[in-house]
């Protein structure tokens, strides 16, 4: 069903709305107030705009459950509609529009990122409520990934910092003093200053964790709701920058199995978002993820893949854990971009997977571990393999 179908069947039957023109725009109003342009086409509402009729919702008979709007005499409106609404109590329209707008956004997730409705919905919700958001999840399960494709949905102006890269926050946050001999010492203000002065934008700020604690204690009093001003000197008092109306951040933390990431992390920070974890995949989701990406790699060999990461996943979580963390969903496309590219899974995996796991120790490290279960799933002698295809060619 698309978005423009999941709103139509949130209306009810027998809703009636006048067309106003308001500049070069043809408005569909309900009584209460509330703006249905998208529910059906300019022709539509132009045509009834000129013929002075309003337009009401029917169903077609053929039991499809399809809708359509129809014209019908301007007296329907007028008598017509939901209750009179007792006084006092506002039908907030912005409300409505919310909510339509939260409820039918999982076709605006690109199919490409796993993520389940429940979480995309609270996702977007938290971006139309104006929160600040923090992706958190173990590193590579697709938190970046997310917040942008969250920035994309909204249709917002957008900003994109990577604090995990800066090296001097001062001058990433805040900007540079210059000086020259016409205007002496100025200032050159960052992308940041513009970013947090632009109404309704989005900033997505990347690594949050990995920032040096002095991005934090600048971004301190620019996150919280009470404050939302960039302080631009520490000294001098008045200089600030105020935060624009409407300016929302997004910020991804890398927290799960890495403890001391959120250790790291100060909890007055922390407490200025609302914490959204990313759900590590199943191997299910994790195999249907990765045939939708390598369509043209044997499915059997991209089940593998999957099943080689889930059991280092669920090793990880285990109370005598014999590896600290499972093998990333990142890691997991990485692998099967080598198969992709005919390379086999022994040398993939020696690529990709092992250096990530502590070789010391020999026989009992991680190391040891993971090939262990990779082991599992590499057929030994290509030949014999073959042979047993052709049996079973021979066979069919
Ligand atoms: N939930 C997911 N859905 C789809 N792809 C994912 C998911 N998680 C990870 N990936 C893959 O791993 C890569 C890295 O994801 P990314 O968002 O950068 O991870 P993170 O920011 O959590 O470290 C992505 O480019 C994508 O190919
Ligand atoms: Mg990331």
């Amino acid at each position: 069903m698309s978005k423009l179908q999941k709103q139509m069947r949130m209306v009810d039957l027998g809703t009636t709305v006048k067309v106003d023109k308001s500049g070069n725009r043809y408005n569909a109003v309900t009584k209460e107030g509330v703006k249905l342009n998208a529910l059906m086409g300019t022709h539509k509402r132009k045509a009834a705009y000129e013929s002075g009729n309003a337009l009401q919702l029917f169903e077609y008979d053929t039991g499809s459950g399809r809708r359509y709007w129809a014209e019908v005499p301007m007296s329907e409106f007028l008598n017509n509609g939901l209750p009179e609404i007792p006084v006092g109590v506002d039908v907030p329209e912005d409300h409505i529009e919310a909510m339509e707008f939260i409820h039918s956004s999982y076709s605006l997730k690109p199919d490409s990122l796993i993520m389940n409705e429940l979480k995309w919905k609270y996702l977007i919700r938290s971006a139309v409520r104006a929160k600040n958001i923090m992706m958190t999840g173990m590193s590579g399960c697709g938190k970046t990934m997310a917040a942008k494709a969250l920035v994309n949905a909204l249709d917002r102006p957008d900003f994109y910092f990577n604090m995990g890269a800066t090296q001097d926050p001062r001058s990433t946050l805040i900007g540079n003093v210059h000086f020259n001999n016409d205007d002496g010492t100025y200032m050159a203000e960052s992308l940041f200053v513009t970013a947090i002065q632009t109404p309704n934008a989005v900033i997505l700020l990347d690594e949050l964790t990995r920032a040096h604690p002095d991005a934090w204690n600048i971004l301190m009093p620019v996150l919280d709701s009470g404050q939302r001003y960039l302080r631009l000197d520490e000294k001098v008092d008045q200089a600030t920058i105020k935060v624009a109306e409407g300016v929302t951040f997004v910020a991804t933390a890398n927290i799960g199995n890495e403890y001391t990431a959120t250790r790291m992390l100060d909890k007055a920070l922390l407490d200025r978002f609302t914490v959204i974890e990313m759900d590590i995949l199943n191997d299910t989701e994790e195999a249907g993820l990765l045939k939708y990406m390598f369509p043209n790699v044997e499915a059997k060999a991209l089940e593998d893949v999957a099943s080689i990461a889930h059991l280092t996943r669920v090793e990880a979580c285990n109370n005598a854990a014999r590896i600290e963390s499972g093998i990333s969903t990142r890691t997991s496309v990485e692998l099967s971009g080598l198969l992709y590219d005919g390379f086999e899974l022994k040398d993939a995996a020696e690529i990709t997977i092992y250096p990530q796991y502590d070789a010391a120790g020999g026989v009992d490290s991680e190391r040891t571990f993971v090939k262990q279960i990779v082991q599992k799933f590499i057929t030994d002698g290509t030949e014999e393999e073959l042979f047993t295809d052709e049996e079973m060619d021979s066979e069919a």
